[in-house]
């Protein structure tokens, strides 16, 4: 048997072979092993120690040829993945490069605003119940803007056969706000909460549009509660979170969670309004910011709170467009692609 010879031809094949682990299994090598007991007593004890150095050196070819393609090509890990991938043991960045992110850090700001204003602060959820999505909304079974809330549903059914929805807005939280807190009025105190959290939307993706975002929800009843107390309260909040006087525009607007409802919008501060190609504002000059307005009877009836004796207000605010505006930011898509050389500069 010429073993040099064999140990080339198989040294040759692992080189090209698509799996060089199969080549510890060919027909060559079956043969060489059934040859062992065929040899003369004498030569057997040599004959199987070759085969097992030619078996030796054909592993080390295979383990070389399988680590040469397990080397990933170079990533910059400074600006995607936290830890480099190359190295033979993950390195986590140092604690001290890490940062909060800046919705979560925003979201403490204006959270702290809000209690500030005497605001309590509530969890949401990340998947619900038609029940607190649609119908204690005002949006009745078959309600034509139910399709301007289409978002996820599961495919698992609650006991009436609805899907689970992910929320497409923090107002889902309403009803339990207003039941956990009814109370307060009976005690002839306010009802006044936010919810910050995750919203999802079946949504075309641009500067300004995510199908992930965050809301902030806002409720306030109490007797003798009017538009004016509204349009107050956002106009001060958004002062105290900008730092100085803003230019805001409200225009009436459709909810049928709110009658009257409007839509609040801050003057783009990317162009000022002075800009007809303004990828931001779409050259409109002003920044769509929140949804608000008087709460329904039929959602505070909903709750168990009569609409005669009280009254009040709601909206709910985008926190991502917040702070893309606090900072500048031009791509709303920014937040969430987990790019660090943008999230290191907060
Ligand atoms: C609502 O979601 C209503 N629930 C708001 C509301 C609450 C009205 C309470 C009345 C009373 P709207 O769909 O307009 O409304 O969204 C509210 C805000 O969320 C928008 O003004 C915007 O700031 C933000 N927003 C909406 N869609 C997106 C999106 N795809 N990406 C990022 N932010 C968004």
């Amino acid at each position: 048997m010429d073993f040099a010879a064999l140990e080339a031809t198989l040294l040759a094949e692992i080189e090209t072979a698509e799996n060089p682990r199969s080549v510890l299994k060919s027909p060559d090598i079956q043969r060489l092993y059934a040859d062992i007991k065929d040899q003369p007593p004498e030569n057997r004890a040599a004959f199987g120690q070759q085969v097992n150095q030619l078996k030796q050196v054909l592993e080390a070819a295979i383990a070389r040829k399988e680590d040469a393609a397990l080397q990933h090509t170079q990533v910059a890990i400074d600006t995607t993945a936290p830890m480099d991938i190359n190295s033979p043991i993950p390195t986590l960045l140092s604690a001290l490069q890490g940062s909060q992110h800046p919705l979560t850090q925003e979201t403490e700001t204006i959270s702290d605003i809000w209690q500030r204003m005497g605001f309590t602060v509530e969890d949401s959820r990340e998947i619900d119940d038609q029940y607190h999505m649609f119908e204690t909304l005002n949006f009745p079974k078959g309600h034509p803007a139910r399709d301007d809330y289409d978002t996820f549903m599961t495919v698992e059914t609650d006991g009436d056969g609805d899907p689970f929805i992910a929320p497409a807005h923090t107002s889902t939280m309403q009803n339990r706000v207003l039941k956990k807190y009814r109370e307060n009025l009976e005690n002839g105190t306010a009802i006044a909460a936010i919810v910050p959290d995750r919203v999802f939307r079946n949504e075309d993706l641009d500067a300004r549009h995510e199908h992930t975002f965050y809301q902030l929800e806002g409720v306030y009843v109490a007797k003798d509660v009017h538009a004016g107390m509204l349009i107050a309260t956002l106009q001060k909040f958004l002062e105290e979170y900008y730092g100085k006087k803003l230019r805001v525009r409200v225009n009436p607007f459709y909810f049928p969670f709110t009658e009257p409802s409007f839509e609040f919008a801050l003057s783009c501060p990317f162009c000022d309004g002075k800009s007809r190609d303004c990828k931001v504002c779409s050259g409109e000059g002003w920044i769509e910011l929140l949804g608000c307005g008087m709460i329904h009877p039929n959602v505070l009836r909903a709750a168990d709170i009569d609409p005669s004796e009280y009254t009040g207000f709601a909206f709910g605010c985008g926190i991502d467009r917040l702070v893309m505006m606090k900072y500048q930011i031009e791509d709303i898509r920014h937040l969430e692609s987990a790019k660090l050389d943008f999230l290191r500069q907060f």
